[in-house]
């Protein structure tokens, strides 16, 4: 089977290639899947590159999250079939997903529903749990406002799904030709980051909490004393 390899450790990227290698065997409590979609998350690119939680395996594996179908169940791996569509995610110190088939730990892995076609869900795993886990620890209150910058990047889009889901009036910074798709999905007031500046168009203390993935110059603006 094919895989996109890391061949050596280090920093160059450059030496990713695509490779022919073995088929894993699948151990205890694992499945092993045949992939059929994996988004490259900007964390692939950095996990690639090297990282300091990343120890080097050879072959190292690129890839973080993504979907696929179960063609053997390990031993000790309970809730899961063969022929399932199941999604999932590794941990940063044990990636690899961009292979024609890979071995998982089950506890890593969840079924699709089946209103979700496999290839569209390989966008959805990392993404859906970082928005999902930083909007939980806020433990925010229904009708309380949330500002999410880069509403409709992966990680952005993601969060205003679960904000919506937990009641919050959302306001999100984005490029207008998201608009359409951020309206459906229940955007309460979009702000075009290309013509508009967030920390004018709102008021002093309008939100009660900002999600920010991108950082820098937004970090900044968001705690000059006419925002905060
Ligand atoms: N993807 C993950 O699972 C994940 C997990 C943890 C952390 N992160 C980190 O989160 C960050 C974003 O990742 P992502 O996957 O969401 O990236 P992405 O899909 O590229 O999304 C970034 C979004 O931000 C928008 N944007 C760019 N500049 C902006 C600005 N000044 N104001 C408002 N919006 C702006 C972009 O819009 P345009 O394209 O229209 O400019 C794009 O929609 C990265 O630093 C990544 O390392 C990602």
């Amino acid at each position: 089977m094919q895989a996109i390899i890391r061949t050596k450790a280090g920093k160059e990227f450059s030496t990713m290639k695509v490779q022919n290698i073995e088929s894993p065997k699948t151990q205890s409590g694992e499945l092993k899947v045949k992939m059929v979609s994996s988004r490259i998350n900007p964390v692939d690119m950095d996990l690639m590159k090297g990282f300091p939680s990343l120890k080097y395996k050879n072959p190292q594996i690129g890839g973080i999250d993504g979907t696929g179908i179960v063609l053997e169940v390990g031993q000790n791996a309970k809730d899961f079939s063969v022929g399932d569509k199941v999604i999932f995610y590794r941990l940063f110190s044990d990636i690899g997903t961009w292979a024609e088939e890979i071995t998982i730990p089950a506890n890593y892995c969840a079924k699709i529903p089946s209103n979700i076609e496999v290839k569209d869900a390989g966008t959805i795993a990392l993404p859906l749990l970082t928005a999902y886990d930083s909007l939980t620890q806020l433990n925010p209150k229904k009708g309380e406002k949330v500002l999410i910058h880069g509403v409709g990047g992966g990680v952005g889009f993601q969060a205003l799904q679960v904000a919506k889901q937990m009641g919050l009036f959302v306001i999100g910074t984005g490029s207008q030709s998201e608009k359409a798709v951020l309206d459906k999905a229940g955007l309460d007031q979009f702000i075009d980051y290309k013509t508009q500046d967030f920390s004018q168009v709102l008021k002093v203390k309008e939100v009660d909490y900002v999600f920010d993935v991108l950082g820098d110059d937004i970090l900044k603006k968001g705690k000059l004393p006419s925002f905060s």
